[in-house]
């Protein structure tokens, strides 16, 4: 066996480590760099790298058996739906499992990583070191930037009390007694909200889009474990979902929601077997978008006006790559061309992991990329040609507009099953492709091999 490339991965939350199980399983040379002094990312509460989102009750929304990866099931003693405390603790068992926790530099962030003429990476860490490697892994996340609402809303900066992004929401305790404002239909707002309502003094949910509201729950089961078939088509899965929440719950209006401008499936999904409760219990008020704010109140877009505490905006996240020059590589609105949401076509020595917004669960879908790559390094599974992954990113895209309402969160939505399946496809293809090339190795071994544990900082 010739040698075989080093890779650097830049982040050890779920996507991260599952890349670094596929790496290791194949023999293949990395370091995994991570800011924080643990693995986990989003799910560990309080992660002193400021990057979690977690809230003191947060439960996943994508159940046990639709999200653990294919060869270490989640402990059977789990609810369906696991608190997050739970889900940290399955990422600490896996890396521990698989023996992959000193491959991982912790606290480590990565500041800038550059590649050089000949295709290699020079990674350069906040402690100032440097380290060389021929392939980079990019796991860094992508819910941790903040995207406030753009434009800020007029009077924004007149307004006396709290304004603060979902992000930055921990627990409901300092909303007791307050008029609050949640603004968005995404999950965020959703949780948020319901806990609001129990403490707050009133709670208005604000949005510029209505959305079908599903509960985690149907017919007795997950609802990620129901129509999971992978070549039913998306328009017969929508329709059907559609019927059934007409049937189960009825329209979003009937709640004195807005009225979805979409199709059920054409948004993301906005999971909550609670909000529809406490609107008809009357503790949150469904409103239009925010117009404007003044020291003390909101006006929405229909000329309605409340006073206000606080107003929490739970507007999404950017994708962002800090450690890049931005004019090598950036992901302006959100959009990042890239084959099947993993590889740069120009670029071969370059992959992302986790960098996708399924309809249900990311941890097995960074899992099945991780493989991929690790093949891809390898030389058992070749590329096609830049220009055919050009094509097929332009498919994509089109029929992700044609699909999706436009909307910065949906730029990189997969379907779960559909995406593993083609995977599974693309992987042979690509495994014949290979063969017929002599399986050679897309990414040559320039940078040096890394050394493993205490691994090789200072070499470049
Ligand atoms: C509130 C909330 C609830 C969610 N619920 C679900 C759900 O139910 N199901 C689901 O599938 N997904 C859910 N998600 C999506 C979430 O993004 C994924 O569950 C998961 O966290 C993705 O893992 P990741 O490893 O890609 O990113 P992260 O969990 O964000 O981990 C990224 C890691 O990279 C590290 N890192 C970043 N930059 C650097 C750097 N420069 N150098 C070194 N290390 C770095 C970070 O420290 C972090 O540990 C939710 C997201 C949010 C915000
Ligand atoms: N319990 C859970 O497991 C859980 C909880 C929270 C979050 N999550 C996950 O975390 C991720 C992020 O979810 P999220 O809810 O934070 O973000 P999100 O899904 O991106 O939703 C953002 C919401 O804000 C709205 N919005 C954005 N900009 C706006 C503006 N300027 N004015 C008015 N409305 C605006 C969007 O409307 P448009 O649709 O019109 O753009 C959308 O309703 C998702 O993957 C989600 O599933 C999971």
């Amino acid at each position: 066996m010739p040698a075989l490339p080093t890779a650097a991965i830049i982040g050890a939350g779920s996507s991260g480590i599952a890349a670094a199980k596929a790496l290791q399983q194949r023999g293949i040379d990395f370091d995994c760099f991570e800011a924080s002094d643990r693995i986990g990312g989003n799910w560990v509460f309080g992660n002193r790298n400021g990057m979690s989102a977690a809230y003191r009750d947060l439960h996943i929304n994508t159940s046990r058996e639709r999200m653990e990866y294919s060869d270490f099931p989640m402990p059977k003693s789990y609810p369906d739906f696991p608190h997050h405390t739970q889900v940290a603790e399955y990422f600490e068992a896996y890396v521990d499992h698989f023996g992959l926790r000193d491959r991982i530099r912790f606290e480590t962030a990565v500041e800038r990583a550059e590649q050089r003429s000949d295709g290699t990476w020079r990674l350069t860490d906040e402690h100032g070191e440097s380290g060389a490697y021929d392939m980079l892994l990019v796991a860094n996340g992508h819910h941790w930037d903040k995207r406030w609402p753009e434009p800020a809303f007029p009077g924004s900066d007149s307004f006396e009390g709290i304004q603060m992004h979902a992000h930055d929401y921990r627990d409901n305790d300092f909303l007791a007694g307050r008029d609050v404002v949640v603004l968005g239909m995404g999950n965020s707002a959703m949780d948020i909200a319901v806990e609001s309502s129990y403490v707050a003094r009133s709670t208005h949910l604000a949005a510029r889009r209505g959305a079908w509201i599903v509960p985690k729950y149907l017919f007795g089961k997950p609802l990620d474990q129901i129509l999971t078939l992978p070549v039913v088509p998306h328009w017969l899965h929508a329709r059907t979902a559609e019927l059934i929440i007409r049937l189960h719950t009825g329209r979003p209006e009937r709640y004195g929601l807005p009225r979805p401008d979409h199709r059920f499936g054409e948004a993301h999904p906005t999971v909550s077997g609670r909000i529809l409760d406490r609107i008809i219990h009357g503790t949150i008020t469904p409103r239009p978008n925010i117009a404007q704010l003044g020291p003390d109140w909101v006006q929405f877009e229909d000329g309605t006006r409340v006073h206000a505490d606080v107003v929490i905006y739970c507007t999404g996240y950017r994708i962002s790559f800090p450690f890049f020059d931005p004019a090598f590589l950036a992901a302006p609105d959100n959009r990042i061309d890239l084959f099947r949401r993993v590889f740069a076509p120009h670029n071969p020595s370059l992959a992302f992991v986790g960098l996708v917004q399924p309809l249900g669960a990311i941890f097995p879908l960074a899992e099945a990329q991780g493989e991929w790559i690790g093949d891809y390094l390898r030389g058992e599974y070749h590329l096609p040609t830049p220009s055919a992954m050009e094509a097929d990113i332009r498919r994509g895209q089109s029929r992700m507009r044609k699909r999706y309402v436009a909307s910065k969160r949906h730029t990189i939505q997969v379907d779960f099953d559909r995406y593993l399946f083609d995977l599974r496809r693309e992987r042979r293809r690509g495994a014949a492709r290979a063969v017929a090339h002599g399986l050679t190795l897309p990414v040559p071994p320039r940078a040096g091999a890394v050394a493993g544990p205490p691994a090789h900082l200072g070499a470049t």
